[in-house]
């Protein structure tokens, strides 16, 4: 389609990328092959030579990663002037290796947030320093503790955040972020796993990166391990961090770009149920007497709302609950009838898990609790099913206090 940037969101979603195949399918066919054909040895000489481009090799790049890219990029960028491309990789975690390699190297320095999802966590604070890559944190980025921290390690080529983060729900102010970093040179990514292009557009806000686990909504029905990065500047997916995914070969499979671009194309209308079936269940767990704190941005309650309302469009379908301990966790999990017990987020299906013993289980109880990650909270993946049936599951549940 010639002007797709004309198009509403939902119409890109559905249509962005879409290589409508020489066969006539409608659907794009899956390339599940290893290496490309060469026509001739004149066909190698051109390609070669830098005067027509060619597909040579599926590690280098394949047509299903190509489609599912340009629909991203038509996601992160939907609305902004500047040009927004995309790289997909085969795990989130093989993206956000690729976007702090891709910005930084030895002798550099990274500022994050206090709380980050658990495995870019070790990332950050185990492995990085292998590498002479020092980070230190500044709680929610605040405006004041950004400044100061930059001021003292002017070697900083990245400020890092997840917004709303994994697991706690705070809520970092991207546009004052990147008012900050700039002025010292830095650069910033933003994991926008949780939110979702649909509700947030942090490229549009002046952030550099935008990181997904595409695992997680973008996919949303849970068959595949994937992740992206989107950026404004086009040489950073061409020949930085993007182009890193050759390198450190963390490619997806042309199964992997298809299935996700499928989920992918119906985006818009799971995030429209999964947050009203997050408000509906929100409102019920704040008004419960055996629920310690709710904390979901839309609620007024959560301390970073308005900061919320400013820079997303709605407020996702992330809650995280605290029961006050892990006892009393555990009775509540165990009683859940239509909800799973799973790790993971942003599947059709209500998932429930544990920070303290899964996802932020490699975390001493001491760093966890010195960034509010209590044995009593509980994360939930709000799903699509009937919001009736989630609520009786969780109150149900209650129950066993
Ligand atoms: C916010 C966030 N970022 C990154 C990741 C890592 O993604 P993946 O598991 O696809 O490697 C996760 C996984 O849960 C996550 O929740």
């Amino acid at each position: 389609m010639d002007d797709e940037e004309q198009l509403g969101m939902p119409s890109q979603a559905v249509h962005a990328g879409e290589m409508h195949d020489p066969s006539g399918a409608h659907i794009d066919p899956i390339h599940m092959t290893s290496t490309y054909v060469f026509e001739d040895s004149e066909a190698i000489r051109a390609w070669g030579a830098g005067e027509v481009d060619a597909r040579v090799y599926s590690r280098v790049g394949h047509p299903n990663r190509e489609a599912l890219s340009k629909k991203l990029a038509a996601l992160e960028g939907y609305g902004m002037e500047d040009k927004v491309e995309a790289e997909i990789f085969s795990s989130g975690m093989g993206a956000v290796t690729a976007a702090i390699m891709g910005l930084a190297g030895a002798g550099d320095h990274l500022v994050a947030q206090s709380v980050l999802y658990g495995t870019t966590n070790h990332l950050v604070t185990q492995i990085l320093p292998n590498y002479q890559i020092t980070s230190s944190r500044v709680p929610l980025l605040n405006a004041e503790g950004l400044e100061q921290e930059l001021g003292a390690n002017p070697n900083t080529k990245i400020v890092y955040l997840e917004t709303p983060a994994n697991p706690t729900m705070s809520v970092i102010d991207i546009r004052e972020t990147v008012r900050i970093a700039h002025a010292h040179g830095a650069s910033v990514v933003v994991d926008n796993t949780f939110a979702t292009p649909v509700l947030q557009r942090p490229l549009s806000m002046g952030a550099d990166v935008v990181i997904h686990s595409t695992t997680k909504f973008i996919n949303g029905h849970g068959t595949v391990i994937g992740g992206a990065l989107a950026s404004r500047h086009p040489d950073f997916i061409e020949e930085g961090g993007g182009a890193l995914l050759r390198y450190m070969g963390a490619v997806p499979s042309a199964l992997d770009c298809w299935l996700t671009s499928i989920g992918l194309k119906t985006l818009p209308l799971r995030m429209r149920e999964h947050c009203s079936n997050a408000r509906a269940l929100a409102s019920f767990l704040e008004s419960s007497d055996k629920v310690g704190r709710t904390y979901w941005p839309g609620l007024p309650s959560h301390p970073q709302h308005e900061v919320a309302t400013k820079q997303m469009d709605d407020f996702g379908a992330m809650i995280t609950i605290d029961l006050g301990d892990a006892i009393s966790a555990c009775r509540f999990m165990d009683a859940l009838q239509m909800s799973s017990l799973a790790v993971s987020l942003g599947n059709v299906d209500t998932l429930v898990q544990h920070p303290t013993s899964m996802t932020h289980r490699l975390m001493t109880e001491e760093d966890r609790l010195a960034v509010g990650i209590t044995p009593g909270m509980i994360r939930i993946s709000v799903g699509i099913e009937s919001p009736e049936d989630i609520i009786s599951d969780f109150e149900r549940a209650l129950e066993q206090v």
